[in-house]
């Protein structure tokens, strides 16, 4: 069985979508880590209720950056974790990490990228920038986390109609629950082999 690891920062209702899609047989993969730079993350309180090793990380923990990267290095490896998904995390990971993990790393961003991208935009940032440009249609994007960071090769989109009277709310509560459809069908397809970095489909 593959090992999933999975970076949160907050609620972690996408966490909990991987978590239920794996129990469900959905991934052929078991979410076997949680990291969270935040120790109050409810993320965190939902791995462990599913016995899910769950970890606070941070420069608090960690203050010395070469121990950090060190650490988060030698915790995978020991783990033999496969497939790393950023699920709402909002910090950086270490650079030797991303090398070490390329091709093998996911984010999941609320909008429809490369619009409403960058430094500064998460959470409801995202939805209130999309609702200001009158944009007639936002989504979910899944993107392979490189060195450049939320510049990394798109590897899926899925899109919605924006309603007129839509606002930041109500446009998050929609867009949420794409995310929580399609960042478990991602994670399946990459672990099954059959979309890889960069996006080239296999040949049999
Ligand atoms: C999601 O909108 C995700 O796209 C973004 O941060 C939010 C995290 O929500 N990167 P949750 O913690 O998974 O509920």
């Amino acid at each position: 069985m593959k090992k999933i690891s999975v970076f949160a920062s907050g609620g972690g209702s996408n966490l909990q979508s991987i978590i239920d899609a794996s129990e469900k047989g959905m991934l052929n993969a078991e979410v076997a880590l949680v990291i969270s730079n935040n120790s109050s993350a409810f993320a965190l309180e939902r791995a462990r209720k599913h016995g899910i090793k769950a970890i606070h990380f941070s420069t608090k923990t960690h203050p010395d950056p070469a121990i950090y990267t060190q650490e988060l290095i030698k915790l995978h490896s020991d783990m033999k974790i496969d497939l790393v998904l950023l699920a709402g995390y909002m910090k950086l990971l270490p650079k030797p990490f991303i090398a070490l993990y390329s091709g093998r790393i996911l984010n999941i961003h609320p909008s429809l990228l490369p619009k409403h991208g960058g430094k500064g935009m998460y959470g409801h940032f995202v939805h209130e920038a999309v609702i200001a440009a009158k944009d007639k249609e936002s989504g979910v994007t899944i993107h392979w986390v490189t060195e450049e960071y939320d510049e990394g090769p798109i590897m899926m989109q899925r899109s919605i109609p924006i309603n007129h009277d839509d606002t930041p709310d109500t446009l998050a509560a929609r867009v949420l629950k794409v995310e929580h459809a399609v960042y478990p069908e991602a994670a399946a397809l990459v672990l099954s082999g059959q979309i890889r970095f960069p996006n080239r489909f296999t040949e049999k």
